[in-house]
């Protein structure tokens, strides 16, 4: 009987403590999810343009896959033959160049934001369907300062058809 009594008293203690605690406003005490660097929001794809997490399901195609090399920011390490895709001609010209480098690779001499780069950019076409190349093109053409309209998965369907026997990455003299 006395354990029983004490158990009331405990769990009626805590549901006063859990009551009293949420009824203050402990922002800024507690550090906020939002506040840490790498949590990533699972609602981001869904937030109104505009926002910070606006982007659409490209921006998670580029962060899971392009940032490694072409940075967050767009910019990528021209120092280390890593061209920027901000401010990119290829990037924002006829979609049909960036959806070629995509599927098929780029490499080669090139010169961007004043520094040679001579690297290698792998082939994604067995990794990324046609919707996921439409989407992180699309994100990369109207991100980082960059202007151009969306790239749908019919144009990346045509030009992986178009180009089916290609095997070898792309070269600047190639896509001109
Ligand atoms: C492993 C590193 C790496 C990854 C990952 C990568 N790239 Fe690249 N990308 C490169 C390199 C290196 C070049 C330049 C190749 C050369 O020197 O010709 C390049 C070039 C490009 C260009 C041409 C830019 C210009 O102005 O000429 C585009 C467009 C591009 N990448 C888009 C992407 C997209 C979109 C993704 C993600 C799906 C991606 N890249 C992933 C390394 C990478």
């Amino acid at each position: 009987m006395f354990l029983v009594t004490r158990f009331f008293v405990r769990a009626a203690g805590l549901v006063f403590l859990t009551a009293a605690l949420s009824s203050c406003n402990l922002d800024g005490f507690f550090t906020k999810y939002g506040d840490d660097p790498v949590w990533v929001d699972p609602n981001a794809s869904a937030a109104a343009p505009g926002t910070a997490e606006a982007g659409g399901p490209g921006k998670v195609v580029y962060g899971r896959i392009c940032a490694a090399c072409h940075l967050g920011s767009g910019k990528g390490v021209p120092g280390n033959n890593i061209p920027p895709l901000a401010g990119s001609a290829f990037v924002q010209g006829d979609p049909s160049v960036p959806i070629r480098i995509v599927l098929h690779g780029f490499r080669g001499p090139i010169e961007r934001a004043g520094a040679h780069i001579n690297g290698q950019m792998a082939s994604w076409k067995d990794q990324l369907s046609d919707q996921e190349i439409a989407d992180v093109l699309t994100f990369v053409r109207s991100s980082f300062g960059n202007k151009a309209p969306a790239v749908t998965p019919d144009e990346v369907a045509a030009i992986r058809e178009a180009t089916a026997s290609r095997f070898v990455p792309f070269t600047e003299g190639e896509l001109k």
